[in-house]
Order: structure tokens, then sequence, then C-alpha cells
């Protein structure tokens, strides 16, 4: 096992790459590692012609990774958009090694991030010493995916500043990067692409200006349709990570797994799930990301911790954590929720009676 903490994507699915390629005759875009076909199969799985399992990074509806598929394929830039933890920043991470077998051009977006981090920057000591040359430039992420033909990511979008984002029109519109201190510029290779993310929920983002809208194609990444998907989705997670962690999975996994979206579900919604009753919603999204994150979390304290099954002690702590974004409105919100639906429940009185104490 690698002793990097977390491997880029083409490294850690490099044999389901390597055999999607082999079997790919299909005709390619200009500079694609594999055929949008084949790229489509990496993300949403299946099987090679040789008996190798493609595993499915993206639970959800294959259309929307054809679209997005098919975007990148033309003069357009890919915008994923959607509310927090749905898959957005994986998807983009997982398109970029398929298709340009390099998921590691990226740029966050915050709201300190200024035009030198998305162009070029200097390197001040040669400027200084040489004056402007190609050798003191130093190039962004973006700025090498263009001169290479590949994809550039670029995580939260609406993060920076709307001036900031502006800096892209040139770049999607003519294909190039004006570098006016050395009378230059950069054309970018057939291959390059742009692929965004930007979610439309969280506080202290900025608007996607009109202009850079248009260049883009949106698609956007809905929260799992049914309670099956988003437990198929937290339970492959919850596999995958524990096996990069070296914890064994609990025999018990899945019908946690199940309590936790069950409660989560009925939050987000406002309803239970038979649409009995009306419930309040907390203030956080509880979003799947975060649905793997507790069970992650209470993986790792029954390993350590505990006897090696999950428990509700493990995950109740874990569960207020992502429950419980704001101490008065959403500890009043779940208090509600356990009172009038947790405590007549049967199956969930263990949680019911620690999450009460650890309340
Ligand atoms: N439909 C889905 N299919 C597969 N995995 C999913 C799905 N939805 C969520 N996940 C999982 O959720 C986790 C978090 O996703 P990710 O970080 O990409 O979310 P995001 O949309 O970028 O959120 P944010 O807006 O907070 O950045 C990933 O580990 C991913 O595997
Ligand atoms: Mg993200």
């Amino acid at each position: 096992m690698s002793n990097v903490l977390r491997q880029a994507v083409e490294l850690t699915y490099q044999a389901e790459l390597d055999a999607l390629k082999a079997e790919d005759h299909g005709h390619k875009p200009a500079n694609w590692s594999l055929s949008p076909r084949a790229v489509v199969t990496y993300l949403m799985g299946g099987k090679t012609a040789d008996g190798t399992d493609i595993s499915a990074k993206y639970i959800g509806h294959r259309r929307l990774i054809e679209t997005a598929v098919a975007t990148l394929a033309t003069d357009r830039a890919l915008l994923l958009l959607g509310v927090p933890g749905t898959a957005k920043s994986w998807v983009s991470e997982h398109l970029a090694a398929a298709i340009c077998g390099d998921s590691t051009r990226v740029i966050q977006c915050t709201a300190g991030t200024d035009e030198n981090q998305i162009r070029y920057g200097w390197n001040y000591a040669q400027l200084l010493a040489h004056g402007p040359s190609r050798e003191a430039l130093v190039p962004t992420p973006l700025f090498r995916a263009m001169e290479s033909g590949t994809l550039c990511r670029l995580e939260e979008l609406t993060r920076m500043g709307s001036d900031v984002q502006d800096t892209l029109i040139t770049v999607l519109s003519e294909k190039m990067l004006p570098i006016p201190e050395l009378n230059d510029v950069v054309y970018a290779q057939r291959g390059f692409n742009i692929i965004a993310t930007a979610n439309n929920r969280d506080k202290g983002v900025n608007e996607l200006s009109s202009a850079l809208k248009r260049r883009f194609n949106v698609v956007v990444l809905p929260l799992p349709d049914d309670f099956n998907e988003e437990v198929e989705i937290i339970a492959r997670r919850v596999a995958e990570m524990g096996s990069s962690l070296e914890l064994p999975v609990p025999a018990n996994a899945r019908d946690e797994i199940e309590k936790v979206v069950t409660i989560f579900r009925e939050l987000r919604g406002g309803e239970t799930l038979d649409g009995k009753v009306a419930l309040k919603t907390p203030t956080g999204n509880l979003s799947t990301a975060e649905a793997i994150a507790v069970m992650v979390g209470g993986l790792s304290q029954a390993s350590w911790f505990g006897d090696g099954r999950f428990s509700a002690l493990d995950i109740s702590s874990n569960l207020i954590g992502a429950i419980v974004k704001d101490p008065v409105q959403d500890k009043a919100v779940l208090e509600e929720y356990l009172e009038t639906v947790l405590k007549k429940r049967r199956e969930f009185a263990d949680y019911y009676h620690t999450i009460n104490d650890v309340l």
C-alpha cells in the first residue's frame, strides 16, 4: 500500500483505466486517452471484454454523465452545479483522470484568488535579475492545461470574485491567453477544456456573470433520488475508505447506514419517510457526503474503541455533529425529532437513548 494519504484517482484506478484503454478502439476526440463511451463506462461502472470489473464511481443518472462528457468534447466548458456533497468534485476528478490521465491540474478558487493564480505569475528573483521572460513566468495549472491540451479543474468557481472569474472569458471564447509583458500569446492546444464546480447553497459565493455563464454548459448533480441509492453510495464509499484506512468494515454496516440515511432523509426532507409527520429541518444541508463522514467517523470509533461492530454510541456523536450546526436552533429541531419520531420506533431505541445522552 502506498504511503501517500490520498493518491490521485488515476493512480488508484489505474488498472481500470488501463483495461478500458486496452479495449478502446473507438474514435476519440483529439488528445483524449479514452473514447467518450469508455469515459462514461469508467464513471458509471461496467465490465470490459477481458473481464475486468469497472467500479461505479458515480451512482445516479447515466444521462448526466453522458452530457458532461459530450460537453467536454466540444469547445464549451463544463460547470458541475449542485448543493454541497453531491459528488461534483468527485466527478470532476474522475472525468479529468479518464479523459486526459491527469486530475491534478486544479485551481481551488477562494475569495482570495487573484488573476495571477488563474493566468500566470512571476518568479520575482528571475524577473528582477533578467527582466520579463518565459523563464521568469510561473505557469498556473490553467496555463499548463492550455499548453498541453488537457483539462484544468476549477473548484468552487463562484467563491472567487466576479472580476477574477471574468479572466476566464478570453480563455473560453478565444482559446488563448495573452501575455502582454512578453508580447506573446499562449494558444490552447486541442484537448484543452475546463471543468468547474460550484455549489448554489453555501454562503459567501459570488454570482456567475452572465457572460461567463454563457460559456459553460451546466450539469446539475442532484441529491440521490431514493433511499436505496443513497444507502448504496454510502456503503460503497465507506467500504473504500475503510480499506484505505485499513479499518475492517463491520458486518452490521449496512443496517446502521440505513438508519443514518433514514434520519438524514427525514430531517432533510422535513417529513418522515412515510409522509405522515411533518418535521422542522436543520440549518445544515445533511448531504450524502456528510452521511459518509458520519459513518467513517463511526467506523474509526468502533474499530479503535469499540468491539468492531457499529453501535449507536459510535455513530451518535458524529451524527449530532452533522445535524447540529447551529447550537440553539438545530438542537431544538433534533430534540423534537427524537421525541416525536425516534422515540416511537423500536429499532431506533439505541439511537434515541445515546443521542439524548450526548445532546
Ligand atoms: N451520486 C453519487 N455517487 C457516488 N458518490 C457520491 C454521490 N454523491 C455523493 N457521493 C460521495 O460524496 C463524497 C463527497 O463528494 P464531493 O466532495 O465531490 O462533493 P461536492 O459536490 O464537491 O461538495 P462541495 O460542494 O461541498 O464541494 C464523495 O466521496 C462521493 O463519493
Ligand atoms: Mg467540492
